[in-house]
């Protein structure tokens, strides 16, 4: 394994890689009758999957048994590559294995983030309030809102659509005033709407000094750029709990992942109880384990989920995160200076790429043009899979959007967004992962020029449904047709 590690350098792999993804050359006929292959640009919501992980864990069921046990052969395999698997991801993110554990919890980011707000407020129940910033998914400020009740929504640097990452002079301030009663700082590293990368040691050290812990939302920094929970440099601009999703992470079907504090987790009882996180049981005691990640993983884990996860970290890890950064980034940049020579066409987010670093997400509008019918579209037409809306962060899109918004409807509030305002509210996002190519920005910048250029000619074929969407009024691919459940039981029965 040593040799093989030598003899390829992570730009050979990344090569190697880059089209071995589930999905990657997957057709679909167009309005016009055309089979193309689909350009995915959609990966800030899942990711397509590394097919080495896949087949990996193909290998790895032949063994499959549940784990804590090592006793029959399959069982020892499985439960030492689920330890392995937590071992790995703790390499990969820079986590001392003395002082951080890593669990996985449910489908993605958001029961992490639920988990370690419970787990916060039972740590310090004296302090009420959390940080989060304008910029948030709904899955890093709601859980917040539950859990702790006061919540301070910090302000972004710039202005209006122009606006970048969280001002760190306001973080001071908010945890200035709220000294004693901050619990937590929770940010995320890279936002899901405009990609914009935040400072996250900064931000660690800065909570750190007024005495607040600092959670991060790594649900789309951990398949882009590299990331760390130490700061060899600098201990206080560590971070306490990181949460991302495998989903995000090139692994569709396994699970989320924190990685957080041993010695914060074992000062309470882990907010989740069951069978395998107990060492004694009796009718009226039990004993919770001493033992990390044991004690924070109640009931059978997703196991071939978590092992398919590590398998493609093992190799995004080979490859070199920074190496995958800088790939991304001349995507990046070409994207962004692109759309921004497109006349009617607002790119979202301060766009100076060199003083406002972005990861993996655009978003934009065309003035004229509803975000939905251009998302359906460049489906449509292009085979260009992007998505549209809010992307469940509706106070940041809101903010970006507000002078357009106010000029149609008034000021904004709870009572007055009607289905109108609903369908207005919204932008296009084009993402990216390390499958996409110059040859799928090209085609998402021409198809772009192409709308911009003939949205007229576009816009009569559309009608707006009963579900508030843009469809075309004869283009119906019939989905059901092209797969169904059904029908593939039906085949591999034949
Ligand atoms: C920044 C961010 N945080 C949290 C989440 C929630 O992740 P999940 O849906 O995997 O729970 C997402 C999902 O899009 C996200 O982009």
């Amino acid at each position: 394994m040593q040799e093989l590690r030598e003899s390829i350098t992570g730009r050979e792999l990344l090569n190697r890689i880059r089209s071995d993804f589930i999905g990657i050359d997957t057709f679909y006929e167009n309005v016009h009758g055309e089979r193309t292959r689909r350009i995915y640009l959609d990966s800030t919501a899942s990711t397509l999957m590394m097919r080495p992980a896949a087949k990996i864990t193909e290998v790895f069921m032949n063994h499959y048994a549940n784990t804590h046990s090592k006793l029959h052969h399959s069982a020892h395999i499985s439960t030492s590559a689920y330890e392995w698997a937590h071992e790995r991801i703790l390499s990969f993110l820079g986590a001392d294995p003395n002082i951080y554990t890593c669990f996985f919890t449910g489908a993605g980011a958001t029961t992490g983030i639920n988990r370690m707000a419970r787990v916060y407020r039972d740590l310090n129940p004296e302090k009420d309030t959390a940080i989060v910033s304008i910029m948030e998914h709904h899955s890093n400020d709601l859980p917040h809102r539950k859990h702790l009740g006061n919540v301070i929504h910090l302000p972004l640097e710039g202005e209006g659509d122009e606006k970048s990452g969280i001002s760190l002079p306001a973080l001071e301030r908010a945890l200035k005033e709220g000294q004693g009663r901050v619990n937590y700082v929770s940010i995320t590293a890279v936002s899901n709407v405009t990609g914009i990368i935040n400072p996250i040691h900064d931000i660690a050290r800065l909570a750190h000094t007024y005495g607040a812990l600092i959670l991060i939302d790594g649900a789309q920094s951990v398949a882009h750029l590299p990331t760390k929970m130490f700061h060899p440099d600098d201990p206080d601009a560590s971070i306490d709990a990181l949460v991302f999703s495998g989903h995000k992470t090139y692994t569709p079907g396994s699970p989320g992942v924190v990685i957080a504090r041993k010695d914060h987790l074992s000062r309470i009882e882990p907010e989740e109880v069951g069978g395998g996180m107990v060492d004694r049981v009796l009718e009226d005691k039990y004993q919770v384990k001493t033992e990390f990640p044991d004690r924070e993983e109640a009931g059978t884990p997703n196991i071939p989920g978590a092992i398919a996860l590590a398998t493609t970290i093992e190799i995004l890890d080979r490859i070199g995160m920074q190496l995958l950064l800088d790939e991304e980034d001349k995507l990046m940049k070409k994207v962004l200076l692109a759309l921004e020579s497109i006349p009617n066409l607002i790119v979202y987010g301060g766009t100076d790429f060199e003083n406002c670093p972005r990861a993996a997400s655009i978003s934009f509008n065309i003035h004229g043009l509803n975000h939905g019918l251009v998302a359906a579209i460049l489906n449509d037409y292009f085979n260009i899979a992007v998505r549209n809306q809010c992307f469940c962060a509706h106070p940041y899109v809101k903010e970006m959007m507000e002078e357009d918004l106010e000029i149609s409807f008034g000021p904004i509030d709870f009572g007055n967004m009607s289905p109108e305002f609903m369908r207005e509210a919204g932008m296009v996002r084009a993402s990216l992962g390390l499958y996409s190519t110059e040859e799928d920005v090209d085609s998402l910048i021409a198809a772009l020029q192409d709308i911009v250029k003939n949205s007229d000619d576009y816009a009569r074929h559309y009608e707006i449904n009963e579900e508030n969407d843009y469809e075309h009024k004869s283009y119906h691919p019939g989905h059901e047709s092209i797969f169904n459940v059904v029908d593939a039981v039906n085949e591999y029965l034949r």
